[in-house]
């Protein structure tokens, strides 16, 4: 069993004038599909052979993890961003305001963490063990999997997201990058976490309150 490149989730023209087809292209056509064809090679008729990718990122470290994570991050960040963006629900508003205060704080935090990042990596945002969304800067591959957190959103800061179409200025990529957050999306990774639960709810677990609604309205939206 091999590691497969997923299709982008739209045309690779489709989040112009914010991401050009040319950096698609090389974003996904070389670097993406590049983790994954290193990936491939390193695993063949290893122990990672026949597990599925969030299990070799999860099981793995080295360079198999970093190929491993890398080829999972950005099958993700293809998925966080849409063509045809709508704000977030309002129980996922709601959510957004029990942990950042506000929508706008959760904005400028998380725009502040990816634009400080230190060299490559990733800004994200994911559900801590405690039921808790908290922003995070990951270095290089890292992941919210290595750490046993639920993946909500990421935005990939390493330069090949943005050099083409905004040469060194990350943090005007930041700001056009997030007008195209897919906030479906987000919502679906929280009830994909419900779902996941070995137990259905936790005991006392505020996110379980959130959940009916967050997929009522996710359905009405897709
Ligand atoms: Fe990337």
């Amino acid at each position: 069993m091999s590691v497969t490149l997923a299709p982008l989730p739209y045309a690779e023209d489709a989040l112009e004038p914010i991401i050009s087809a040319e950096t698609i292209r090389y974003h996904y056509g070389k670097h993406h599909q590049g983790y994954v064809n290193k990936l491939n090679a390193l695993i063949e008729g290893s122990e990672f052979d026949e597990m599925t990718l969030p299990e070799i990122v999860a099981q793995s470290d080295g360079t198999i993890f970093n190929n491993a994570a890398q080829a999972w991050n950005h099958e993700f960040y293809w998925n966080c961003m849409t063509p045809d963006p709508i704000p977030p629900s309002s129980k996922m508003q709601a959510l957004i305001e029990r942990d950042f205060g506000s929508f706008d704080a959760f904005k400028e935090t998380f725009l502040s963490k990816a634009s400080t990042l230190f060299g490559s990596g990733w800004c994200w945002l994911e559900l801590d063990t405690t039921e808790q969304m908290i922003i995070t800067q990951r270095s290089n591959a890292d992941t919210p999997i290595a750490h046993r957190h639920k993946a909500l959103l990421c935005c990939d800061v390493w330069e090949h997201a943005y050099y083409i179409d905004y040469r060194n200025e990350r943090a005007r990529y930041l700001e056009r990058w997030f007008e195209t957050i897919d906030w479906r999306f987000v919502a679906s990774n929280i009830i994909e976490y419900y779902h996941d639960l070995t137990e259905p709810c936790k005991e006392n677990s505020e996110l379980c309150d959130y959940i009916d609604k967050l997929q009522e309205e996710n359905e009405v939206r897709t």
